[in-house]
């Protein structure tokens, strides 16, 4: 077999190196004359660099560099890198022939003659695009992901390392929280937390919680860098690497704080609903049972005063008589502050100089306080008067003091004081207006939130049997609503309450409209007068009629306002009408309307404990209030028949 003629430059002159050469398709292995051009190629080079051994066999190798690289003049650096370094390796993009680009690891070595002559170069290139681009496109999306992370707002997303040192920041932190990524990067991440909190170790509690159940979620006030709080809802994740060796925590915060207020709102409207449901049902209940017990105490009172005067003169009879008198009495009193808290007690409306009535009444408050307490009046200059009934103002405030004085050691100090308030718009308990705010202020024991929210129900009292009846901050709250206004209890246990009753101030119009009331003629016996007596309640009938009797008068009884009417039109002579107003079918007011127009000059006396509106307020009716006395009983008669 003749021997191939041997090339004296090829380098490849042996076949089986040849063979070997092509075998290797994953690597282009080929050679560059000492200028750089092409010698040889395999099977590798062309299957990555697209290129027939024919078409680059003598081209410079310079073709396969993207125009920048060349232009810089890579190529030729790579070669005498490998000519005097003995090696260049190195990555970088090339073109294939098609014009794409593909991403090679290159290894190019000097060949050398014998004598060491530089003879050309060995080129190794290795197609490493896919793994180029897996590694881009991972760069990409952890790029991405920071990008994201970095620019969520609405969450403070951020690494704590294992003992809880802030190791990276995102702009919702930053928002959030108020500090720069530079401040708070290096800083425990107990800054977040009150020093009570930290105190308390909740930091790493939190920590070691996520570590434990692999999850860490709360909530709870944080702090702010310009010392603010927010409600936040924290969540932490531990981080652990492949091997499981913990590396830090993933911290997730979100500021609640307007969905907590929110909720609290809606909380509290809820909770007043209540309050003010419960109130009103307890008011109708307790004017029911009042105004039942009102009829009845007027029974016993009538009745009793009546036997007085009939019995002999036996002081131990007189004095039982007047025990059981003055029992009914102290039940009629309750009775009172019971219609008072239902809002059912009939009250006249009238001009109130605040400061005035404090001033009148304050030789009768020191003497209930004693003289250890003091009493501070503080009124500002000018106030404007009020629209309520002053002897029920009265009876409010010197409820008021008589709880804070039971409220404080023999010399503690109430202050008294009043101020203008205007409410532009209307609060959920009071309609838009000027209102006088009267206060009373103890530094007494106070009150818990549970005794509080007790407070104003009618009976109760934390005073123990018979020392309170419960039924005076009822009788405040009552009167003060029916009055337009409304009671205010502020209490902290320990250091005191302060109780304040809001007034309307009396407006422009009504001011024009009051005329000052003629005092009452003095009580004298009236002439003996007929009267014709109508209750539906037989019991109140009779202790009426007897009343009458007792006093000189002589009485016709009526069960009911048509058999009043039916007397009447059967020729009963009466000089008077005295009948009840609240009456199934016909009423009271009814009744005094038909005589109105029927009988003209018959005077009307209704009888009420019950503020029941008149029906029309056009009659102006003369009143008797339940239950009443004999001397009660005499002073409206004297008016209407003198
Ligand atoms: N100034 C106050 N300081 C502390 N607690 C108070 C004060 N005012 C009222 N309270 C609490 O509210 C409860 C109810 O008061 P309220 O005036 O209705 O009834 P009372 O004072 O107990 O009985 P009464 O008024 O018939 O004497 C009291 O028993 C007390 O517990
Ligand atoms: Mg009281």
């Amino acid at each position: 077999m003749p021997q191939a003629k041997r090339k004296p430059e090829s380098l490849f002159s042996d076949d089986r190196y040849r063979v070997l050469l092509d075998a290797v398709t994953d690597y282009a292995i080929y050679m560059l004359d000492i200028d750089g051009r092409v010698a040889s190629w395999n099977a590798g080079a062309k299957r990555f660099k697209g290129y027939e051994e024919a078409e680059i066999l003598g081209e410079h190798f310079s073709r396969f560099y993207t125009p920048d690289d060349r232009a810089a003049g890579m190529p030729q650096r790579a070669l005498d890198k490998a000519a005097h370094e003995g090696r260049f390796e190195g990555e970088g993009w090339r073109i294939r022939k098609n014009g794409e680009r593909f991403w090679c690891h290159v290894v190019i070595d000097p060949i050398r003659g014998k004598n060491g002559q530089l003879l050309g170069y060995a080129k190794v290139t290795r197609d490493l695009t896919e793994r180029k681009l897996a590694e881009e496109s991972l760069k990409q999306s952890e790029q991405q992901f920071r990008l994201l992370v970095e620019g969520v707002t609405d969450y403070a997303l951020y690494m704590l390392d294992p003992t809880g040192v802030i190791t990276n920041w995102n702009t919702g932190a930053q928002r959030i929280k108020g500090y720069s990524r530079q401040e708070v990067i290096g800083q425990h991440y107990s800054l977040f937390f009150s020093t009570e909190d930290v105190a308390n170790g909740e930091p790493m509690r939190g920590l070691n919680q996520a570590l434990a159940d692999g999850r860490f979620e709360s909530q709870g006030w944080r702090i702010r860098k310009d010392g603010t709080r927010f409600w936040a809802s924290v969540v932490v994740d531990p981080i652990r690497n492949d091997l499981g060796v913990l590396i830090g925590f993933a911290k997730i915060t979100r500021d609640i704080t307007d969905q907590i207020e929110a909720q609290r709102a809606l909380e509290k409207t809820r909770e007043s609903l209540f309050q003010s449901q419960k109130m009103e049902a307890l008011g109708r209940l307790t004017g029911g049972i009042a105004h039942d017990f009102n009829n009845l105490l007027m029974v016993v009172m009538g009745s009793l005063e009546v036997v007085r005067r009939r019995v002999p003169q036996e002081p131990k009879v007189l004095t039982l008589l007047d025990n059981a008198i003055q029992g009914a009495q102290r039940g009629a009193t309750l009775t009172q502050r019971m219609l008072a808290f239902a809002r059912s007690q009939k009250l006249v409306e009238e001009l109130v100089d605040a400061q005035e009535l404090v001033r009148g009444m304050a030789e009768m408050l020191q003497r209930a306080l004693g003289p250890q307490m003091r009493i501070e009046v503080r009124f500002p200059l000018s106030l404007r008067p009020i629209l309520a009934d002053s002897n029920q103002l009265e009876m409010a405030l010197l409820n008021l003091v008589v709880n804070a004085r039971d409220a404080m050691a023999d010399d503690g100090q109430i202050i008294i004081s009043a101020r203008e308030v205007r409410l532009a718009a209307d609060d959920g308990a009071l309609q838009a207006g000027s209102y006088i705010c009267l206060s009373v202020t103890d530094n007494g024991q106070g009150m818990d939130a549970q005794t509080l929210s007790h407070a104003r129900e009618p009976f109760f009292t934390t005073k123990g049997v018979g020392k309170g009846t419960g039924l005076g901050l009822s009788m405040v709250h009552g009167f003060a609503e029916q009055s337009g206004g409304r009671l205010a209890l502020e209490s902290v246990v320990g250091q005191g309450t302060t109780a304040e009753i809001w007034l309307p101030v009396a407006q422009g119009d009504i001011l024009d409209d009051v005329v000052d009331v003629e005092p009452l003629p003095p009580v004298t016996a009236s002439r003996a007068l007929r009267v014709l007596v109508v209750d539906d309640d037989p019991l109140v009938l009779v202790s009426t009629a007897a009343m009458l009797e007792d006093l000189g008068h002589s009485a016709v009884q009526a069960e009911s306002a048509l058999d009043a009417l039916a007397r009447l039109s059967d020729g009963e002579a009466v000089d008077l009408v005295l009948t009840d107003l609240a009456m199934p079918d016909l009423s009271g007011a009814d009744l005094a309307r038909r005589i109105k127009q029927r009988w003209p000059g018959l005077p009307v006396l209704l009888a009420s404990g019950y503020a029941d509106k008149l029906e029309d307020p056009g009659i102006e009716l003369p009143h008797i209030g339940k239950p009443f006395n004999q001397n009660e009983l005499l002073e409206a008669l004297v008016v209407l028949c003198p």
